[in-house]
């Protein structure tokens, strides 16, 4: 990449106060031209110009997404995922809600802390696992994602799991299931079982919002998450 490009991103990374971006030290850059002592302390070396530069550059494109019109004129921020890169577990929700969409980041609300708290006790916090959503913008009123606007941001979705390539996702309630399983069948069907997305094990469990509205439902949200982990511990062998 050449430094006036290099340079230029990180002057957009500062813009953009990067939070929550997992800094990597395992992995050496591959290209090297810029001292990480320049670099803000929260931007490495890898985020500019190695292997996570993906990531960055998505989020780019995700930031000035102007596909569903109705959305990008009622957002306030866009909430593109935030947390580990490199995680082993992806939680993806339905869409970010009025807290988020103030914040710029995924699951900030009440249904946020309630997923806070499955995720600690699971044994990990925020920072280990990545979050996102099907949608990056929230939707008016919090209504349901219509069904062009999930076709518009799979592909960010998409995009942003082949870069993170967890090892297992955790699909939140129905709308993340149906469209990261392009199925009929609905999460009462499915919670509970693994499926897989694209040769990755998929859980699929109840969205924390209905957890708030139903919590005699949270033991079975537990079941799911004993089996995420038992399928973690295993990976690790
Ligand atoms: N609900 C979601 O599905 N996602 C969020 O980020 C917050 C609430």
């Amino acid at each position: 990449m050449p430094k006036s490009e290099s340079l230029l991103f990180l002057k957009r990374l500062k813009e953009d106060g990067i939070e929550h971006v997992h800094v990597s030290k395992k992995s050496k850059p591959q290209i090297s031209n810029t001292r990480t002592t320049d670099l803000p302390k929260n931007v490495s070396e890898d985020m500019v110009h190695g292997p996570d530069a993906g990531i960055l550059k998505l989020r780019d494109e995700v930031l000035k997404c102007k596909l569903c019109s109705e959305l990008a004129r009622t957002r306030n921020k866009i909430v593109f995922g935030a947390g580990n890169i490199q995680a082993k577990l992806v939680f993806v929700g339905e869409a970010p809600g009025a807290d988020e969409d103030q914040q710029g980041l995924p699951f900030v609300g009440r249904a946020g802390q309630l997923l806070t708290k499955i995720i600690e006790a699971m044994g990990m916090t925020r920072d280990q696992v990545f979050i996102c959503n099907v949608l990056k913008c929230r939707p008016p009123h919090n209504r349901p994602p219509a069904p062009g606007e999930v076709v518009n941001c799979r592909p960010f979705l998409k995009r942003q799991l082949e870069i993170i390539k967890p090892k297992v996702i955790v699909a939140l309630g129905n709308h993340a299931v149906k469209a990261l399983l392009q199925t009929e069948q609905g999460i009462s069907q499915l919670r509970g079982t693994f499926k897989e997305y694209e040769g990755i094990p998929l859980m699929c469990t109840y969205h924390p919002a209905y957890l708030l509205r139903s919590p005699g439902e949270k033991r079975k949200v537990w079941e799911d998450m004993k089996k995420v982990i038992q399928f973690l511990e295993r990976s690790e062998e």
